[in-house]
């Protein structure tokens, strides 16, 4: 496959040097992202995502070229992504991916704006320009509704959710307007200009967010890195965040907690949950210490190659979901949304979000904040944090709903939208346990 690639590499090469002038670009310090044509300022305005034509090719230009290493017959996802599926995404992006339809979709199937919001943080003085998507719902009585993704996700994870969010089959089930931003470095919302943009400072960001869109109380649903911003912001804006559901929700444990499992005295529930952390401490969460602790170490080599960085997210993509099947368009389109601007900023966030200390497990000095408004917990047994008990749930927040399914995993909104929709509509249809709805 090498020497084809190299062979068709050569007709290329005018591609390739057109596109270095756009490249050297990515290097000067600003808040917009080189390869999409994208302004931010406010008001909010509409974007409509149109990527360089030249990068793309570029791109597909450097998967051909792509080296894939020899797993040695090592079983799949247990080291990582095999050889061999690793050379069925790499011909599948060189020879069948279709960005422009993909792009087509994403414009078609999301109304997309950008923006800029001020915070008062001294760690972050700059303005923040954001990437969201917005619909609202027809219903005079629908919820301003944050949606906040994860990692390796994007705004994209919405998708499946979110015309039923705002236009629910009946008026027995709440209606909600959605706004779906892209966390900074994340899809098109741009990398902070330097570090110190923190879940401290996007919580005040997405606050700030909702209230240029003139939602002054709204709710929150988010999972992985957005169930960590959406403590912070329910936590430091209970005036305006009414209440959260959380589909990722993992209270570290105490010396105490420990202490209790060594000593054999841990109930069956708390034991299950112990057993459940640790391991994926122990198997699935390498990428979390890197990406914590020395994020450029990889950050060079993952920005350096799509294909790459598409095999290191999709190992992460598979795991907590071993039910789901990833199209390989979906694996690409997925990477295409932190390879468009560079990864780095992204997985760098892993840092600023100071995992390294508040990892389950490791932080013996407790929950850092208490969430006061009502939290509704919703989990899926393929997910970290799997069966955590009631009272542990309500060390870290206000839970006064926890919904078990049997079946799913870590990216909850994309793989199993029927359920995350139910517990949408059960929690905020529930007076007595979210702040909003009929009583009950
Ligand atoms: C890619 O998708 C676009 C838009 O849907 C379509 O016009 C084009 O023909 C497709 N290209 C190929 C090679 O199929
Ligand atoms: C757009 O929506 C259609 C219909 O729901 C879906 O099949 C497709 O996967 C979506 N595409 C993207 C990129 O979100
Ligand atoms: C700045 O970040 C630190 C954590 O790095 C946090 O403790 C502090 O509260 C932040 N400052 C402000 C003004 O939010
Ligand atoms: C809201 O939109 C739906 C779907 O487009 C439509 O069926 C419904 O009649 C609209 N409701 C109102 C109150 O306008
Ligand atoms: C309204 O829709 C919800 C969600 O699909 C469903 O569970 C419920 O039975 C419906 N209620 C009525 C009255 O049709
Ligand atoms: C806890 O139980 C295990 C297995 O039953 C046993 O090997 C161990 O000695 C026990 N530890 C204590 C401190 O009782
Ligand atoms: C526990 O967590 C892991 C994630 O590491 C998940 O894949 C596993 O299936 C979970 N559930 C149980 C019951 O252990
Ligand atoms: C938790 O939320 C409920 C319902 O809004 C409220 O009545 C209660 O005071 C809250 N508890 C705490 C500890 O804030
Ligand atoms: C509403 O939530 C409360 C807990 O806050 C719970 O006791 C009650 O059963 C829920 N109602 C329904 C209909 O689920």
């Amino acid at each position: 496959m090498s020497f084809f690639s190299i062979k068709a590499a050569a007709g290329r090469k005018v591609t390739l040097f057109a596109s270095i002038s756009s490249l050297l670009l990515s290097h000067v310090h600003g808040q917009f992202i080189p390869e999409i044509d994208a302004t931010y300022s406010s008001p909010p305005k509409p974007f409509s995502l149109c990527v360089n034509p030249s990068f793309i090719e570029t791109t597909r230009f450097k998967v051909q070229l792509g080296r894939i290493a020899n797993d040695l017959g090592v079983a799949p996802f247990t080291d990582g992504v095999s050889t061999e599926m690793a050379a069925t995404l790499q011909n599948y992006w060189v020879n069948e991916f279709n960005w422009t339809s993909v792009q087509e979709q994403i414009n078609k199937n999301f109304t997309m704006f950008t923006t800029v919001v001020k915070i008062d943080d001294q760690n972050y003085t700059e303005p923040i320009p954001l990437h969201f998507v917005h619909h609202r719902s027809n219903r005079s009585d629908a919820v301003p509704l944050l949606f906040l993704h994860g990692f390796p996700g994007s705004f994209l994870e919405v998708g499946r959710i979110i015309s039923s969010l705002t236009h629910p089959p009946n008026s027995s089930v709440p209606a909600f307007h959605v706004v779906a931003p892209s966390l900074p470095g994340f899809g098109f919302t741009p990398a902070p200009m330097h570090a110190g943009l923190g879940p401290i400072e996007v919580a005040h960001a997405f606050n700030a967010l909702m209230h240029q869109l003139s939602y002054p109380r709204y709710v929150i649903q988010g999972g992985d890195l957005g169930s960590f911003v959406l403590t912070y912001q329910a936590a430091l804006h209970p005036e305006s965040v009414i209440s959260v559901l959380s589909n990722l929700w993992v209270p570290a444990l105490t010396a105490a907690d420990i202490a209790r499992f060594d000593a054999n005295e841990t109930t069956p529930g708390e034991t299950a949950y112990i057993r459940n952390i640790t391991a994926y401490q122990r198997k699935g969460a390498g990428y979390l210490f890197l990406q914590s602790t020395q994020p450029l170490m990889a950050g060079h080599a993952l920005t350096d190659s799509p294909l790459g960085f598409a095999l290191y997210i999709f190992n992460l993509m598979q795991e907590l979901g071993t039910f789901y099947h990833w199209s390989l368009s979906e694996i690409i389109t997925w990477a295409m949304m932190y390879v468009i601007q560079g990864p780095y900023p992204a997985t760098r966030t892993y840092k600023e979000f100071r995992f390294a200390d508040q990892i389950v497990g490791t932080d013996s000095s407790g929950p850092a904040l208490f969430v006061n408004v009502p939290v509704g917990v919703t989990q899926r047994p393929q997910d970290a944090g799997w069966g955590v008990p009631l009272d542990w749930a309500r060390r870290i927040g206000n839970v006064t709903a926890l919904y078990v399914h049997d079946f799913g995993g870590h990216f909850a909104a994309y793989q199993t939208p029927d359920t995350l929709l139910d517990d949408c509509w059960r929690f905020w249809g529930n007076k007595s346990a979210s702040g909003v709805g009929k009583s009950h």
